[in-house]
């Protein structure tokens, strides 16, 4: 199992595919009243459990159960074949179905029902085949996440390849704008796994600067007219980048993706409309785009940049509280003034290049 099978993009694959499983099972056999998917590290010889029934939302149980304290399941692993157990005096019954990856165990999928004879042989042959399905599935979405992610990384690596400066940008502001999603005031707060994937897709949003031309990029003054729109091509031309990332790793259907190309579309969005590329305003404006773009704004003013020297962190905040509710959203300001403790060891984790 992935090291992070549990979180962000691949908890969530997880969780997608064992409500499709559920739904699909349920439509045949309605007495399958829970499902869970246990995901085998062979690393750590530990269990990562979702649990889906219809009345609580999917979620992770929990978190590195050893196998060897689950005689039930190590019996199954060694048959290599599903098994069912029923409960003390009737009391209901599970159905067991390992999966495996070239022949390595990768995890179970239990079905349980509060009645014993829920799993009639016609019944487990179905379950089974839908179990088996699924697996296939989580396995190729597993690993599909798997390369969505060195994908991004490796982007971000030849940003910083390019040019070390724009490299430590895209990190700070990702750890930014986490801060600012955390500490967001409770009525506007994100779900903890949408903070998650803020953080993750946030080093995307200038992406497509890697395609911009070192005349423009590092100019030691303003740009002209003509130079400043082949500077704001940067997020058409990400979200195009993207798309085509999404497209070659066949994440279409990745949760969240929407997210991804709000970020990188509008994190230059004003709220008075005033911002590139559509001149959105207000709630117009992805709320995600919203907690990105005062992250950037805030690392761009504090980092010295070709055209100008670096601002104390003091200031910067200054000026975005001065411009809260005008340009940027008053919560996100908000959440970041909140975090203001943390800002010096974002910054002195990724120093620009004069140490900034
Ligand atoms: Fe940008
Ligand atoms: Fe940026």
């Amino acid at each position: 199992m992935n090291p992070m099978a549990t979180e962000g993009l691949e908890g969530a694959t997880v969780c997608q595919r064992l409500v499709e499983l559920h739904e699909r099972v349920r439509a045949e056999f309605p007495e399958v009243s829970r499902v869970t998917a246990a995901l085998y590290d062979p690393a750590t010889e530990g269990l990562a459990t979702f649990r889906h029934s219809p009345s609580v939302p999917v979620s992770l149980v929990s978190e590195g159960l050893p196998l060897r304290d689950l005689p039930r399941l190590r019996e199954v692993v060694e048959a290599r074949a599903p098994r069912l157990f029923t409960g003390p005096e009737g009391s209901g019954a599970s159905y067991v179905v390992p999966f495996f990856q070239q022949a390595g165990l990768r995890g179970f999928l239990v079905f349980d029902s509060e009645e014993a004879d829920a799993f009639a042989p016609v019944a487990m042959r179905h379950i089974r085949i839908l179990a088996e399905l699924s697996a296939e599935s989580l396995l190729r979405g597993l690993e599909r996440v798997g390369m969505f992610r060195s994908t991004l990384h490796l982007m971000t690596a030849l940003a910083r390849f390019r040019d070390a400066e724009t490299g430590n940008h895209l990190c700070r502001v990702s750890h930014y704008a986490r801060l600012i999603a955390r500490n967001l005031r409770p009525a506007a707060r994100l779900a903890d796994d949408l903070t998650d994937f803020v953080f993750l897709f946030t080093p995307a949003h200038d992406i497509a600067k890697i395609a911009i031309p070192d005349s423009i990029l590092c100019k030691p003054g303003a740009l002209t007219p003509v130079e400043r729109s082949i500077m704001e091509k940067h997020v058409t031309l990400g979200l195009e980048i993207v798309d085509k990332i999404v497209t070659d790793t066949s994440l279409g259907d990745m949760p969240h993706l929407g997210m991804l190309r709000n970020i990188v579309l509008h994190h230059h969005e004003r709220l008075r409309g005033s911002g590139y590329p559509h001149g959105l305003s207000g709630d117009a404006i992805p709320f995600e785009a919203r907690i990105v773009g005062v992250a950037d704004v805030f690392d761009a003013l504090r980092s010295p940049r070709p055209y100008k020297e670096p601002w104390t962190t003091e200031r910067s905040l200054e000026y975005l509280h001065s411009h809260r509710d005008l340009d940027f959203d008053a919560d996100c300001v908000d959440a970041l003034l909140a975090g203001s403790r943390e800002l010096e060891t974002i910054a002195c984790s990724f120093p620009g290049d004069d140490g900034t």
